[in-house]
């Protein structure tokens, strides 16, 4: 499952919806820059790090391409205990890489010398842990559980942090055994989880247990396929599963993006639907559209196809999950961009060159908006304009719907197709 915009399209519900009929739910990449809202019942959960399986008892697994901030773990791990969800079968990887307090400064310290130019990033030290792991000098989570080696490649990496801290950003540098005992009791906490997930989830394939791989962020942040720089430093898209969590391409079978009814995004750079004025306001409104994990505004617009056609070619999307068409519930009319224009040119395809995309001037269609006043349990249910925009995006991106969320709660999902099914679409 991957998102096919700029993030929060409503990976979460889907994923928990998804996780029901899973055996193992699988997170591949990003850290605690997501947030994952989660309806069960009238609790609300937000989750950062722990996959969504959780809350059906699954086996949950935080892969090898995850940057995981040890400290979030813990939290999490009380925040579940404390509501009485058991974290018993959620496992480690390895080979993940661990964030430390110093990539959280150095994300900040980065951001600030930018300045005008900043990302507008979550401020997590998802970057810099990123870039550690390229250079060669992050530390590995299996590293992390062992506290001789903790302890050697701490030093070593925190006398260059602060070297750094101090003569490039003249910035106080962190004291080696107060973070050595503040982290070392993380990582008695992480140890028994640490398993070798790889092997783990390829021996419940081997099993014909079903797996989902859950995307964080969405296809316009990845770092090869996004929009560069204002991109994450990991890989959302579906390949970066088999790298984020060790398994071969010919192990998945389907491809679901996940499709906000309209484009949010949070944090900067270029994005064509953006609506500036009152319509931008109301959707924002209407669905909250404030960030889980920074509470940030986020910027609201129209759907644009454009977007998420070339998402479904990035990832072989094979099925599509509509989110959020309730919030768009009550406007006169909707908007679906489907080409973009420059200057006399009309794009149908992304450009590949992403200067021109801060220039290009969206194409829209106009559709007939819809009132949603009782609960819809099958798509016919739907009026018949709801019906017609759902019809649009399945038209426009040439993939079948197989999923379509209504609301924030578990029952408000129309499931169209057996997703762990073998062949794609219904
Ligand atoms: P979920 O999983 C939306 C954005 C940040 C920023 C850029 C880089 O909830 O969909 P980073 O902290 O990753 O270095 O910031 O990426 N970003 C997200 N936007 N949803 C997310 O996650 C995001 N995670 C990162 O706002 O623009
Ligand atoms: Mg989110």
């Amino acid at each position: 499952m991957v998102g096919t915009q700029w993030g929060d399209e409503g990976k979460g519900k889907v994923t928990d919806y998804l996780s029901a009929q899973a055996d193992v739910v699988v997170r591949y990449q990003g850290g605690n820059n997501a947030g994952h809202t989660v309806v069960v019942g009238d609790r609300e959960y937000r989750m950062r790090l722990v996959p969504s399986g959780v809350f059906h008892g699954k086996t949950c697994v935080i892969g090898n391409g995850v940057v995981l901030d040890p400290a979030v773990l813990a939290q999490e791990l009380d925040y579940l205990a404390e509501r009485g969800v058991s974290t018993e079968r959620v496992y480690v990887s390895g080979a993940a890489h661990i964030i430390l307090p110093y990539h959280i400064r150095l994300d900040e310290l980065d951001e600030q010398r930018r300045g005008g130019g900043r990302l507008g990033t979550a401020r997590r030290g998802i970057g810099p842990a990123y870039a550690d792991k390229a250079a060669r000098v992050g530390i590995r989570v299996g590293e992390y559980v062992n506290p001789v080696l903790f302890a050697r490649r701490l030093r070593e990496n925190l006398e260059e942090k602060n070297r750094l801290l101090g003569a490039v950003y003249g910035a106080e540098g962190f004291d080696f055994h107060a973070m050595l005992a503040e982290y070392g009791g993380y990582a008695r906490r992480l140890a028994p989880m640490v398993r070798d997930t790889s092997l783990l989830i390829n021996q419940a394939i081997d099993r014909g247990e079903k797996v989902l791989f859950e995307g964080a962020q969405g296809t316009l942040l990845d770092l090869d396929h996004g929009t560069y720089p204002y991109v994450t430093s990991s890989h959302p898209v579906a390949g970066g599963a088999c790298i984020g969590a060790g398994v071969g391409p010919t192990r998945i079978r389907r491809v679901l993006g996940v499709v906000k009814a309209y484009t949010t995004r949070v944090g900067d750079g270029p994005m064509p639907t953006e609506l500036l004025g009152a319509e931008g306001d109301w959707i924002r409104e209407r669905g909250h559209e404030y960030g889980t994990v920074t509470g940030r505004p986020r910027r609201c617009g129209w759907l644009d196809l454009v977007v998420v056609k070339y998402a479904a070619r990035v990832s072989g999307i094979t099925d599509l999950a509509v989110t959020r068409l309730d919030t768009l519930a009550g406007l006169p009319r909707v908007r679906i961009c489907t080409a973009y224009r420059v200057g006399k040119e009309v794009l149908t395809t992304f450009p590949a060159d992403l200067a021109c995309l801060g220039a290009v001037e969206p194409v829209y269609e106009e559709l007939p908006g819809w009132e949603l006043d009782r609960e819809p349990r099958a798509l016919a249910d739907l009026p018949a304009a709801a019906r017609r925009y759902l019809e649009h995006i399945e038209e426009g991106v040439g993939l079948p719907l197989t999923l379509v969320s209504l609301g924030r709660e578990r029952g408000q999902t129309i499931g169209l197709a057996d997703l762990f099914g073998k062949e794609p679409g219904r």
